[in-house]
């Protein structure tokens, strides 16, 4: 299994270019499903979640050309309508293919994603929005099967607990109903923003956009036409980079960035002392004279986002003095507490509140990733710690981290992939 070797003391500078966002790929990739003809899409991150999902679509019978983050895909022959468990329970994201697939074929068999290293994750709320716009779900041998014989009615939804990948299933099941449907408490991350913009570039007509009330007026069943399309900058690889400066008090640029993506990380790390220089889609941040403890709440876009709150936790350690972190979103977001005592942290975890006191100097050793978010804070520590870190289950970082080890040797790190 390979590891990463990391030299500690680390001293950054340069600049650093931002892949493309797993998390609106991802949406992007099930929404062709719903399109007539070729779809292109550029700047697609080449991760392990990426290639998990087109292999799940190439099974259904998708034909792609993926080369250089530039995606050529057409789902006019997809043969079938079961997506597997073997592919499903390595990436839960493939549950995205549930919308689109009732909406085109008005039936489909797709397994039940388990739950993660982070929580139960169910997906509830995905099954009874589908429900309610008249499809009959049914729960067999651990797979949602779904039927819509006369289509999906277009219906107004609510959701009880804002679902980031639950308000893309329904806006894209929306998008090829019959009439208007409306979303009541929909995900508003910029994720799903570059979705409804991307359906109604091609001609769907949805108002509200960025806000948690959305309106989609369906084609009833009319394959709409996409045009090409450039996915946005990923702003959790932003803010870990941003992490990655702060956390060894460097002086570093990221480059291909929307700053306006990461305005409440922006605000926390001001809060402990760092300072910026932004242009249209570069940040720069800069050292900080001495770093503050911070207070962190995680809870939906636009306030804290929880797949910052590992990396942040990573560098309260560093802070002088006691950070708080809350964790509102996932019932089990901490076990890089864990691995980060190894490294001689002080941090406390009770219930959904985790307490860090610093600052403390920490020493390596070896660590193990527990899920994609967690493994990137043991790099960010690694990077300050005395001596050199082995980070094991590597596998968890190449979900969602382009060329990490380059980008990272490019600003000065002394990093390895090695194989043990
Ligand atoms: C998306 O997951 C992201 N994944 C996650 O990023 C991110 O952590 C999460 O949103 C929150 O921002 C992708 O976009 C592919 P949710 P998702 O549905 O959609 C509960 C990463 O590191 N819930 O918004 O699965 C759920 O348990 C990943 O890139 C229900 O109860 O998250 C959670 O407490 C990790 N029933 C809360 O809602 C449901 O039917 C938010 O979950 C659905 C969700």
């Amino acid at each position: 299994m390979d590891y990463i070797s990391i030299k500690g003391n680390a001293k950054l500078s340069g600049s650093v270019k931002v892949s493309g966002a797993k998390n609106s790929a991802l949406p992007l990739i099930t929404s062709t499903i719903l399109s007539k003809g070729l779809v292109n899409i550029s700047n697609i991150p080449n991760v392990v979640d990426i290639k998990t999902l087109l292999k799940l679509l190439r099974n259904l019978g998708a034909e792609f050309e993926f080369n250089d983050n530039l995606l050529k895909i057409s789902t006019e022959n997809i043969h079938h309508t079961k997506a597997n468990y073997d592919i499903i329970k390595t990436m839960r994201a493939s549950i995205l293919v549930l919308g689109p697939l009732l909406a085109r074929f008005r039936h489909c068999e797709v397994s039940l994603p388990g739950g993660c290293a982070i929580g139960e994750r169910p997906v509830d709320l995905h099954i009874k929005a589908l429900c309610k716009m008249g499809a009959n779900i049914d729960i067999k041998n651990g797979y949602i099967v779904a039927e819509a014989k006369h289509g999906l009615k277009a219906s107004e939804i609510i959701f009880d607990k804002v679902t980031v990948t639950g308000s893309e299933n329904i806006i894209m099941a929306a998008s090829l109903a019959k009439g208007k449907s409306k979303i009541i408490n929909s995900a508003k991350e910029p994720e799903v923003v570059q979705l409804c913009e991307v359906l109604h570039d091609a001609g769907v007509d949805i108002t509200g956009i960025g806000t948690d009330e959305i309106n989609i007026y369906g084609t009833d069943g009319e394959l709409p036409e996409f045009k090409d399309i450039s996915v946005i900058p990923d702003r959790i690889e932003a803010g870990t980079y941003l992490c990655a400066g702060a956390i060894t008090n460097s002086n570093i640029t990221l480059e291909k960035v929307v700053p306006a993506h990461l305005n409440a990380m922006i605000l926390k790390l001001k809060e402990m002392g760092f300072d910026f220089k932004e242009s249209d889609n570069s940040l720069e941040i800069l050292p900080a004279n001495k770093i503050s403890p911070i207070e962190i709440v995680t809870a939906e876009y636009p306030a804290f986002p929880t797949d910052m709150q590992a990396q942040f936790m990573a560098l309260a350690t560093q802070s002088e003095g006691t950070s708080i972190i809350e964790e509102r979103l996932f019932e089990n977001r901490f076990m890089h507490a864990s691995e980060l005592r190894r490294l001689r942290a002080d941090i406390k975890t009770s219930g959904r509140f985790a307490t860090i006191n610093g600052k403390n100097s920490l020493v390596g050793a070896d660590v193990m990733a527990t899920d994609l978010r967690a493994s990137s804070a043991l790099v960010l520590a690694a990077l300050v710690a005395d001596g050199v870190t082995n980070v094991h289950r590597i596998y968890h970082l190449d979900r969602g981290y382009e060329n990490l080890e380059a980008k990272l040797t490019n600003l000065g790190a002394k990093i390895e992939r090695l194989k043990a």
